[in-house]
């Protein structure tokens, strides 16, 4: 299975230590906020990782994480995602890197306290689909927010304002390789990007769409309080635990 880290977009919510590097370039506790993602994957046993980035010092990733031998890895790959078209449009630019291959998506600013083993070994033997991991939030409308049908996902609605249920989608991804032609479907959302939920939809449309609960904490880091308690939980228990 192939991973994709998307540290696109300029990270405007957290201006102004935005205005001159990237928002996952910043620190979370004791290391850059990239190193979680990325340490996660490799945890899951994912070694053929591509990172999109873009908006300001892109050259930096290069700089801080070069070719991933510091994480045990042999290679990694980057590209470059122009202006900020959205979570799905940042993942087209992985199309090259998957051919037939399994995804495993990870946002840049997601972070996790136990690990996605599980997960990733059950999305192994999903013959088609996708999968998604949920966590209970206490502010759902923040997220993709799931209805569910007894168990069963009939839609995922993107911050809503009156949340369907208490779970929010994660920035954790799995999908087949039918995700690129589905992204090539998706229209522009009222905030003009190519919106995940939309792609994630189209899954639960065609019945090939599971999901998993998440074990300890999550967070993401893309607001000052998200960013301020990201910094808390990792100096408390530490992230990317067995
Ligand atoms: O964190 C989980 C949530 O992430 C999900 O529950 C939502 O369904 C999903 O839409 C997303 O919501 P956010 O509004 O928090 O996403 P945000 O725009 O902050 O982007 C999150 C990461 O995605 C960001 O750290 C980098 C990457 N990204 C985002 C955009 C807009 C890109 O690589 N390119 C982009 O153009």
């Amino acid at each position: 299975m192939k991973g994709v880290i998307l540290a696109g977009g300029l990270g405007t919510r957290l201006s102004p230590l935005t205005k001159v590097t990237n928002k996952h370039l910043l620190p979370v506790y004791n290391k850059p906020m990239i190193y979680y993602p990325l340490e996660a994957l490799i945890k899951a046993g994912i070694e053929d990782i591509l990172i999109v980035t873009g908006g300001n010092n892109a050259g930096d990733f290069l700089k801080l994480l070069g070719n991933g031998n510091d994480f045990g890895l042999k290679h990694l790959n980057y590209t470059y995602q122009e202006g900020e078209g959205g979570i799905a449009a940042a993942l087209s630019l992985a199309e090259f890197l998957c051919n037939d291959d399994k995804v495993c998506v990870i946002l840049g600013d997601n972070i996790i306290e136990k690990n996605i083993i599980k997960a990733v070994r059950d999305f192994e033997k999903q013959p088609c689909g996708a999968k998604i991991i949920l966590k209970e939030v206490p502010d759902p409308e923040r997220f993709g927010v799931p209805v569910f049908k007894s168990k069963r996902i009939v839609k995922i609605e993107e911050k809503p304002k009156k949340p369907g249920s208490h779970y929010a989608v994660t920035g954790i991804y799995l999908y087949d390789k039918t995700v690129f032609e589905i992204i090539k479907t998706v229209k522009p959302s009222a905030r003009g990007e190519l919106e995940i939920t939309d792609v994630n939809n189209a899954y639960i449309e065609r019945g090939e769409m599971t999901w998993e609960g998440l074990e300890g904490w999550w967070t993401d880091a893309g607001t000052f309080e998200s960013l301020l308690s990201a910094n808390q939980l990792v100096a408390k228990t530490g992230a990317n635990n067995f």
